[in-house]
């Protein structure tokens, strides 16, 4: 295991066997529509977001959006930034969401502001990981992975300063790390 990691809180398969049943309630709910948009939120969702959507049987279109809320540092600004948006119009579509996590919520409250106002026919959530405690009463989430520690966790998808997105689990960081 890499110096930098604490312990692996998340191991692969359990991901890629709660990403079977995530698939199985969303392919069962979205089944009487014609097609649905997938919208994958960058950088971090990008692993989940390839084998969640190698799951799902319901047609659909997978589109981008690269939002950021940390800078190259563990400070959080507070502020959300669109680095690139959708590439297609979601007027009148079925819009999921895609998402690595759930921290303060700004990413997503931001992105629900946002796509609510292109008149998406309906906006649903798919985010795999939530930190304990940090529920949010103005954020719905309708499919979630899991709830992890509030600690600062990289992998599958998940950074530290850029590092660490492409390992196959979820790890915690080890604080010296990063304070
Ligand atoms: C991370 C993560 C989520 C967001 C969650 O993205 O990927 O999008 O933070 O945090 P929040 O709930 O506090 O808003 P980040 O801004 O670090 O960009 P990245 O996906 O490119 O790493």
């Amino acid at each position: 295991m890499n110096s930098d990691l604490q312990k692996i809180l998340v191991d692969e398969q359990t991901i890629l066997n709660r990403i079977d049943e995530l698939a199985g309630q969303i392919n069962s709910d979205y089944a009487h529509l014609e097609s649905i948009v997938i919208v994958s939120i960058l950088k971090g969702a990008f692993m989940f977001t390839s084998d969640l959507l190698k799951r799902i049987n319901v047609p659909h279109v997978v589109d981008f959006m690269a939002l950021s809320t940390y800078g190259a540092e563990s400070k959080v600004s507070g502020e959300v930034r669109v680095i690139m948006d959708l590439r297609h119009p979601v007027q009148n579509q079925h819009v999921l969401i895609v998402e690595d996590i759930l921290d303060t919520g700004l990413t997503l409250q931001f992105l629900e502001r946002i796509l609510q106002t292109r008149n998406v026919a309906s906006l649903k959530t798919c985010v795999l990981t939530q930190k304990e405690g940090k529920e949010n009463n103005l954020i719905n989430i309708d499919y979630l992975g899991f709830t992890i520690p509030d600690v600062w966790v990289v992998g599958y998808g998940l950074d530290y300063a850029d590092k660490h997105r492409t390992l196959p689990y979820i790890a915690e960081l080890k604080p010296e790390v990063y304070t």
